[in-house]
């Protein structure tokens, strides 16, 4: 079966280290001498291949590490760097972009403003298909290379290469918002257990629905200082100490010491944790981002220019960030002080150089080049559903709304919950919770909504949700007249109870 990345999540956690040991051999074997961190030379491991590369947004590294990446495995590469040069500047839909591209190459690296663009060209081909950015969705290979920095740097001080950062305290600065970078390294280290401190710039705060996310799939939630109920009197009023850490536990426990204030529910922390919690006044690791003004619109410019956070040597200097390494995407504007780049806690052009041997792992396992790398899938973790009517994500940046992909495009949905019922947009990850459901086959809806389940387990095409009543009306559906079922009909109908 064909494997993508399309989302962090897409690559289980000994996937991604298969891939960083991969990597590391790359390093080893082809390494500048002196610089560790850079590969230089060629193999011919993927000699009778082609890469394509479609990038409808401007880019640097990602871009050109993935051609040199597999110009270094002695493959081809084939490219289209900018949408004006390509034909979808003349209205070429997403779908049919790569049902050409499939003839002409043997993988696809796609960067694309929509969100959720990525994943409409993986189900279009059957080529693996690489995100490489999707408007401030995700960005999973950058959190490749950002999880290989931290693992290499230590590996450097002995802590062990493994995914395990749970004794790890990362602050993230800057763009929380728009940051597709962010939104996939807040996923990674939510699932390999850091801790992680938001310092979002004004009106850059992290979005709802990444937050629902990190509660729902990984169980992190944010913890506040004075909710800590084992700190001490001094570490309470230090301003040292963090007002806000998102924390995930080992283990989810229900309803017992604090609440996750996104997902309503409730966590124990291990004594462990909780002593690990008093070691946030220093910080391992700073994650910074520029403001991704691409993506606000200008009144939010005015202000952010104002307050976003920068980073410089005086910074460096107080006593929590002392030992902290700084990590950043790049490009920077403002936010990174080119007086850090001699300081050896700066990383990030090394972060940007293994991108190379990051992405010859990456693109070597999805060429199936080393065949046992990757498993033929990874599980999901939630249930789908496509609706054909019904609800429709309001995201404006969200693929589906954009009128050329609608003309073939369906919504489609993760059942993240169902109590309440809790569908997540599955390309940019909004989420909505129906209130009416209906059927496509008569168009009769109710607000009983204990009946989705029969119709979803029956006939999946058949299921239309509405988040809002006026919503069903305004499709054309009306209200089911008669008698609501009762609860011992409701259990009988339900298929698991037959
Ligand atoms: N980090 C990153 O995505 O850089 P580019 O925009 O230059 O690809």
């Amino acid at each position: 079966m064909t494997r993508s990345l399309i989302s962090i999540d897409d690559l289980s956690t000994d996937e991604i280290e298969a891939i960083f040991e991969l990597a590391d051999r790359f390093l080893d074997e082809m390494a500048t001498p002196g610089k560790p961190y850079r590969v230089r030379g060629r193999r011919s491991l993927a000699r009778d291949f082609i890469l394509s590369t479609l990038f409808y947004e401007p880019s640097t590294r990602t871009r050109l590490s993935f051609e040199s990446a597999m110009h270094r495995l002695g493959g081809q590469v084939i490219s289209s760097a900018e949408g004006a040069s390509s034909s979808a500047s003349k209205g070429e839909t997403i779908a049919d972009t790569v049902r050409v591209v499939e003839n002409y190459a043997d993988l696809i690296v796609i960067r694309h403003a929509h969100e959720g663009a990525a994943m409409v060209a993986a189900d279009y081909t059957d080529l693996p298909v690489i995100n490489a950015g999707d408007g401030g969705h995700e960005h999973p290979t950058q959190t490749l290379c950002d999880l290989y920095t931290l693992r290499a740097t230590r590996k450097q001080k002995n802590k062990g290469k493994d995914l395990s950062f749970n004794d790890v305290t990362i602050e993230l600065r800057g763009d929380l918002k728009h940051g597709r970078t962010v939104h996939s390294l807040v996923y990674a280290l939510a699932r390999f257990g850091a801790r992680i401190i938001p310092s979002p710039a004004p009106g850059c705060e992290l979005p709802s629905h990444v937050k629902q996310r990190l509660a729902r799939d990984y169980h992190c939630f944010l913890l506040r200082k004075q909710e800590i109920d084992d700190l001490s009197d001094d570490d309470r009023n230090s301003e040292d100490f963090p007002e806000f850490v998102y924390v995930t536990p080992k283990e989810p426990h229900q309803r017992t010491l604090w609440t996750g204030a996104e997902a309503n529910v409730w966590f124990r922390l291990s004594l462990d944790q909780r002593k690990s919690l008093r070691e946030m006044k220093t910080v391992d690791l700073i994650y910074a981002t520029r403001f991704q003004k691409e993506r606000h619109d200008s009144s939010s410019e005015d202000d952010a220019a104002e307050d976003y956070p920068a980073i410089d040597a005086k910074m460096l200097n107080e006593k929590r960030y002392r030992q902290t390494q700084v990590m950043h995407p790049l490009p920077r504007v403002d936010e990174l002080s080119y007086e850090i780049d001699q300081d050896p806690r700066g990383v990030y052009f090394k972060q940007a150089a293994y991108g190379v041997p990051v992405r010859m792992a990456l693109v070597a396992a999805l060429l199936e080049l080393f065949p046992s790398l990757l498993k033929s899938s990874v599980a999901p973790r939630h249930e789908f559903f496509s609706n054909v009517e019904g609800i429709r994500c309001v995201n404006a940046r969200c693929v589906t709304r954009e009128e050329n992909e609608q003309r073939y495009l369906s919504p489609k949905f993760a059942i993240v919950d169902e109590t309440p019922l809790t569908l997540r947009c599955a390309y940019c990850d909004l989420e909505y919770e129906p209130s009416i459901v209906s059927r496509y086959s008569n168009k009769k809806y109710t607000d009983d909504l204990s009946e989705w389940r029969e119709i979803y387990e029956r006939t999946p095409q058949d299921l239309v949700l509405f988040v809002s009543e006026q919503e069903a009306i305004d499709a054309g559906h009306q209200r089911r007249h008669g008698k609501k079922r009762s609860a011992a009909q409701k259990v009988a109908a339900t298929p698991t109870a037959k």
